[in-house]
């Protein structure tokens, strides 16, 4: 243990996986103990709580809702990077090429990024698209970005990131970045205007958003779910999505029970089975 750290025992850490289940849907495994302890140790001092069984009581009975929202950011895992799983953006790319060159000017193009971290996510979409088709600037486009945490949407919308995110792309890509001094660099303001940023928890039974969405990227999110959360998850998202448009999961997941009704059409890429109406009829 850490200095500073306090002892977890069986019993607090049932209870503490338990309940950010049933606030978050997320699954701890026991291989995140010490995760658990070096993150929550700190919230449980500052509250001048002895215990983590302490802490557990005070949520249930006199935490107030940013309590609640600490607990919850305290336990997410936010790694995200610019460009992760490349192939996604590509894919999306030549989708909205198709788009452009089918649908007048002004058309709505609307792009979700749910669980979407630092922002890292929504922001390669839309520098990734305004670079390659400036068409869009003249179209209706937006992006919306979720997540439960609000500690890393309060990052996200700030725009400003330490210069080693650049590590890994290549010089074009990098090229789409600002230099903000100080070892920073910034989304340009044109990209940022295309993005808003909003606290979603994905297993709340109501989403304000209607859709439908061209695209939707739910990556490595329901990972932390299990089985039966991410399939309910996957199949909410599919009925945002307009008839030709396409989710992104992350590299090591699939929809499992939320699978029917899309069809595979490349790497984690999914779309919306159409139902042939002649053959219907
Ligand atoms: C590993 S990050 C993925 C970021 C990005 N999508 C990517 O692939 O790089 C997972 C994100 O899911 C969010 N998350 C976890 N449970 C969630 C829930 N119930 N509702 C919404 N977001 C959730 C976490 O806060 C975290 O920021």
């Amino acid at each position: 243990m850490e200095q500073g750290e306090i002892s977890l025992s069986d019993r607090e850490f049932a209870r503490i996986k338990s309940r950010v289940y049933q606030v978050a849907g997320i699954s701890l495994s026991d291989a995140k103990r010490t995760l658990v302890v070096s993150r929550l140790s700190k919230i449980v001092r500052a509250l001048g709580l002895p215990s983590f069984d302490a802490y557990v009581d005070y949520l249930e009975r006199n935490g107030s809702a940013s309590d609640g929202q600490d607990f919850v950011n305290a336990l997410t895992t936010n790694l995200t990077r610019f460009y992760r799983e490349d192939h996604h953006f590509e894919h999306l790319r030549s989708h909205v090429a198709g788009l452009i060159a089918s649908k007048p000017r002004g058309t709505r193009l609307r792009i979700w990024s749910a669980g979407c971290s630092t922002g890292q996510e929504p922001y390669t979409i839309g520098m990734d698209l305004l670079a390659a088709l400036p068409e869009l600037k003249r179209w209706d486009f937006k992006i919306l970005a979720t997540d439960i945490d609000t500690a890393v949407l309060a990052k996200a919308a700030g725009g400003v990131y330490p210069e080693n995110e650049l590590n890994g792309l290549s010089a074009e890509r990098a090229r789409l970045l600002e230099r903000a001094g100080s070892g920073s660099i910034r989304i340009p303001a044109a990209v940022r205007e295309l993005v808003s940023f909003k606290p979603l928890n994905l297993i709340e039974p109501n989403w304000p958003m209607k859709g439908p969405f061209d695209a939707i990227f739910c990556r490595n999110v329901a990972i932390y779910f299990d089985k039966p959360t991410q399939g309910q998850v996957f199949s909410r998202l599919g009925k945002l999505l307009a008839p030709e448009a396409f989710l992104y999961i992350g590299h090591s997941e699939n929809l499992g029970s939320g699978g029917e009704g899309f069809r595979l059409v490349g790497k984690t890429i999914y779309q919306i089975k159409q139902v042939n109406k002649r053959a219907a009829a």
